[in-house]
C-alpha cells in the first residue's frame, strides 16, 4: 500500500495537535556528532519519536523534513529520513526549507495536509550538521574539472588546469550571508546594535540569562523527556546524552572580556552574544484532532495559528519575528497579554534586544506595520523561560520544532492556555506561530 496525500475537495479545516516532540541533544559542531550527517541525526530523532510514542507506524502518512545547508550527495532530506530510519516505505515524504525557520514550514505544511483532511498523522521537523557542511570548488577549479572531463587526451586534461592560480585551489565553505546585501548574519546583528542603539552590555547579558534559564532548566530536568540520547554509529559504543553549549559557570565579566566578531573595531557582537554553530534534530508528531483520540493520545497542545512574513533584507535583517507575530495574533484572535509564554529564537542578543523594542514601540508599529498600537511589552518572566538558541544552540532547521516541544511542555507545567512561538530568518523572513494547550 502506498500513502497520498493530495487535495480534498470540500472538507472542512481540523484541528491539528502536537502529539509529542523530541530533540537529540544540541552540540557544539565539530563534537559529539562530528561525524554525522543531518540524515543520521533526522533519521535517529524520527525513529525515537515513534518508539516513544508508541504509534504504529501504520497509522503514519506523510514525513516532513528540512535542512538548511544543503547536503549535495543527501538532497531530498524528508524522503532520506524517512528510509534510514526504519519507517515502512510507503510513507511519502518531502522536503522544506526556509531557513532558521525550516522545522516551522515542515509543521506548517504538516498541518496544512492535516486540516484539509488530507492526511491525519504526520512527523515534521528538521536537522543540521555543520560538521558536514559541503565545501565548494572555486569556479575556475569547478570549470577546469569539467573540462578535464570532457577531453579526449591526457594533454585535454592536463592543459584544463594550466589557467589556475594557487587560490582557485582553495576550498569555499557555504556562506551564512545574505546574497542581496552580502553581509553576515553577524553583521547584519550587529547593523541592527548599531541603528538601534543597544550596547554591548545589553546583550551579554542576554546571553548570561540565556545560559542562566537553560542552566536551570537542564539541573531541574525540565528538558530531560524532550531530549534523547544518541548511540553514536557506525560502532553504536559512543552516547551523546546531553546538550553540550549550555555553560554552567556563564558571567558577565567573562561575557563582557570576549572580542567582537563581525566588526573587530566598533563591533559589539561576540561569540558569546551569539547563537553558537551547532549539531542537531528535531521532531514532532502531528495529528487532527480526532485521530489523536480514537488513538488514545493526550495531545501536548494545538497550533492555532501561524503567520510568515517578510522585510526587506537590506533593512534590519533579522526582525521577522515583530513582522509576523501581530499577524499570527491577528489570526489566533488573541493579543499579546493572552499569551502565557512567549519564546523567541535567539539567533543574536542584538536581534532579541531589537525585537523586543519594536514590540514595544507604537511608533515602530505606525512606521513598519501601519498598526496604531504597539504589539505589547513582553513580561520577562514568561519570555524565554528555559533560555535560548544562545545557550542551548542552534542547529538551523532544528530550532523551530525544539521550541514548540519545550513551549508547550512549559505551558502544561504552568497550566497556562497560550503561548507563542517566534523566530527570525535569512532573507528577511519571519515565522510566528500561536499554540494552545485545550
Ligand atoms: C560567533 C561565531 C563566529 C563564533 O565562532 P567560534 O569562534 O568558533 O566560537 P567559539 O565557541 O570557539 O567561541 C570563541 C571563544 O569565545 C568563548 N566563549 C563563547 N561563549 C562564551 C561565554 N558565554 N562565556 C565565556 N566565553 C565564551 C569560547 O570559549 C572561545 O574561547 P577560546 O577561543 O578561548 O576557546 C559563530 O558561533 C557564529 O558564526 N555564530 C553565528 C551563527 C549564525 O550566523 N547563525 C545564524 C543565526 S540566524
Amino acid at each position: 500500500m502506498t500513502t497520498a496525500t493530495g487535495s480534498n475537495a470540500g472538507t472542512s479545516v481540523k484541528r491539528v495537535a502536537v502529539v509529542m516532540g523530541l530533540r537529540t541533544p544540541f552540540v557544539k559542531s565539530g563534537t559529539g556528532f562530528a561525524e554525522l550527517s543531518a540524515v543520521d541525526l533526522g533519521a535517529a530523532v524520527v525513529s525515537e519519536l515513534v518508539q516513544r510514542s508508541e504509534i504504529d507506524p501504520k497509522h503514519i502518512d506523510q514525513l516532513v523534513f528540512g535542512q538548511v545547508v544543503p547536503a549535495p550527495l543527501d538532497t531530498l532530506i524528508g524522503r532520506e529520513v524517512g528510509l534510514r530510519s526504519g519507517l515502512p516505505k510507503r510513507i511519502e515524504a518531502h522536503t522544506v526549507s526556509r531557513a532558521c525557520a525550516t522545522s516551522i514550514q515542515a509543521m506548517v505544511a504538516a498541518h496544512d495536509s492535516i486540516a484539509l483532511g488530507n492526511s491525519a498523522v504526520a512527523i515534521a521537523g528538521g536537522a543540521e550538521s555543520l560538521s558536514d557542511a559541503p565545501l565548494f570548488a572555486s569556479r575556475p577549479l569547478a570549470k577546469a574539472l569539467i573540462e578535464a572531463s570532457r577531453g579526449k587526451t591526457l594533454k585535454d586534461k592536463v592543459g584544463a588546469f594550466r589557467k589556475l592560480k594557487l587560490g582557485d585551489l582553495a576550498p569555499l565553505p557555504p556562506a551564512i550571508q545574505e546574497p542581496t546585501t552580502g553581509l553576515s548574519m553577524g553583521e547584519s546583528a550587529e547593523k541592527m546594535a548599531r541603528e538601534n542603539g543597544i550596547r554591548r552590555e545589553e546583550q551579554d547579558r542576554v546571553a548570561f540569562e540565556s545560559h542562566r534559564r537553560a542552566c536551570g532548566a537542564l539541573e531541574a530536568g525540565r528538558l530531560k523527556d524532550e531530549v534523547m540520547a544518541v548511540y553514536v554509529p557506525p560502532r553504536y559504543q559512543k552516547v551523546v546524552a546531553q546538550d553540550n553549549l549550555v555553560r554552567k559557570d556563564a558571567n558577565l565579566e567573562a561575557l563582557a572580556g570576549l572580542r567582537p566578531v563581525f566588526d573587530r573595531r566598533y563591533g559589539t557582537v561576540t561569540a558569546g552574544n551569539s547563537s553558537p554553530l551547532t549539531d542537531g534534530a528535531a521532531a514532532v508528531l502531528l495529528m487532527s484532532e480526532e485521530r489523536a483520540r480514537e488513538l488514545g493520545y493526550k495531545p501536548l497542545g494545538f497550533i492555532r495559528s501561524y503567520a510568515f512574513a517578510a522585510l526587506d533584507p537590506g533593512e534590519q535583517l533579522l526582525m521577522g519575528p515583530a513582522y509576523a507575530t501581530p499577524i499570527a495574533l491577528d489570526r489566533a484572535k488573541l493579543s499579546l497579554k493572552d499569551l502565557d509564554l512567549v519564546d523567541m529564537h535567539e539567533a543574536f542578543a542584538a536581534q532579541i534586544l531589537s525585537n523586543l523594542q519594536a514590540f514595544g514601540s507604537r511608533e515602530w508599529a505606525r512606521r513598519k506595520l501601519g498598526r496604531d498600537e504597539a504589539i505589547g511589552e513582553i513580561d520577562p518572566s514568561r519570555f524565554n523561560v528555559n533560555g535560548g538558541s544562545i545557550a542551548l544552540g542552534h542547529p538551523f532547521a532544528a530550532t523551530g520544532a525544539r521550541m514548540v516541544t519545550s513551549t508547550l511542555r512549559e505551558l502544561e507545567r504552568r497550566q497556562g492556555q497560550f503561548a507563542l512561538v517566534t523566530l527570525c530568518a535569512a532573507g528577511g523572513l519571519g515565522a510566528s506561530m500561536v499554540l494552545e494547550r485545550t
